[in-house]
């Protein structure tokens, strides 16, 4: 496995690679990403991994300071996973002002982009960069992310990128909480409640697939037992697994679409995300 720090190395290494699959990260790597890197070796034949803690999508009060980076033991993770991984630093991806960017759709403004403004944007233009500098044949992402995973697409395919996208399904802790690198931020006490939000989003799941179609009282019903259970709540939402706009506004019958409900809350400093799919077959 190579470890390649710069554009114009990385470049050379893998101009005659013809099969590149490539999962983008922020490193600190945990059993999500690593199960990423695995699914990316059934569609390529050159796995590439990046490592990059992108400062554009942060805001300036969240935590791109203290956000853990860890590279030597990723690169142990990586090992006999990834052929190449790409850590470059800041000056490398951002060697001026960065002043053009990629405009995300108008959802990257709800759900999580409601409370993080130009996060989005910040993540898209680092992904566009980030695929045309590996320019892989096929690019993979989690489902952990859904929005973010829905806007790449959308750029992907109104951009005309010549890259496909492969979504991997979330990857979970033994109780079902959603692995991520921010759940290291969680007290002992903390983590012990974290799964409540993956429970909360299970019930709702439930309460769909027997008949609610109110979705509305559904998502208050979740928010005011998330807020009596001590957590603060960004948002929860039941929406279209395509477009992502709320399900109640789907033409017909909203059980011939696939629907998923996505949440994000608070508990003490710590943002968890978290989000399930609902399938009707
Ligand atoms: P990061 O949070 O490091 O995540 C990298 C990839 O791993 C993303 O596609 C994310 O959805 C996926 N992932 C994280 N936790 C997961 C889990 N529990 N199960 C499955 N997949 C999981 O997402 C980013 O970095 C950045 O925004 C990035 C795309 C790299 C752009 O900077």
């Amino acid at each position: 496995m190579e470890i390649i720090s710069t554009i114009a190395e990385l470049r050379a290494r893998l101009s005659g690679e013809s099969a590149i699959a490539f999962v983008p990260t922020m490193g600190n790597l945990h059993e999500g990403h690593l199960n990423l890197m695995r699914l990316a070796r059934k569609h390529g034949n050159c796995v590439v991994a990046s490592i990059f803690v992108n400062p554009l999508q942060f805001g300036p009060a969240e935590d791109f300071d203290k956000y853990p980076r860890t590279l030597e033991a990723d690169c142990v993770k990586l090992q006999g996973l990834a052929d190449v991984v790409f850590a470059p630093a800041v000056n490398e991806m951002y060697p001026m002002r960065q002043t053009v960017f990629v405009e995300p759709p108008p959802i990257a403004n709800e759900l999580c982009g409601a409370s993080r403004p130009g996060h989005f944007r910040g993540m898209a233009t680092v992904v566009l960069k980030l695929l045309n500098i590996v320019q892989p044949q096929v690019a993979l992402f989690g489902k952990k992310d859904y929005q973010q995973l829905h806007i790449i697409r959308q750029m992907v395919v109104q951009l005309n990128l010549p890259v496909r996208i492969i979504g991997g399904e979330t990857v979970r802790a033994a109780d079902g909480l959603a692995l991520s690198s921010r759940n290291q931020y969680l007290s002992a006490e903390e983590r012990g409640k974290a799964v409540f939000l993956y429970q909360i989003l299970q019930q709702a799941q439930q309460a769909i697939l027997q008949g609610e179609r109110d979705f509305e009282r559904l998502e208050k019903q979740a928010v005011e037992t998330l807020q009596a259970n001590g957590w603060m709540v960004d948002y929860v939402a039941v929406r279209n697994q395509s477009d992502l706009q709320p399900a109640g506004h789907v033409q017909g019958n909203p059980a011939q679409h696939g629907l998923v409900i996505l949440a994000a809350a608070r508990l003490g400093n710590t943002r968890l995300l978290d989000n399930v799919e609902v399938c009707f077959d």
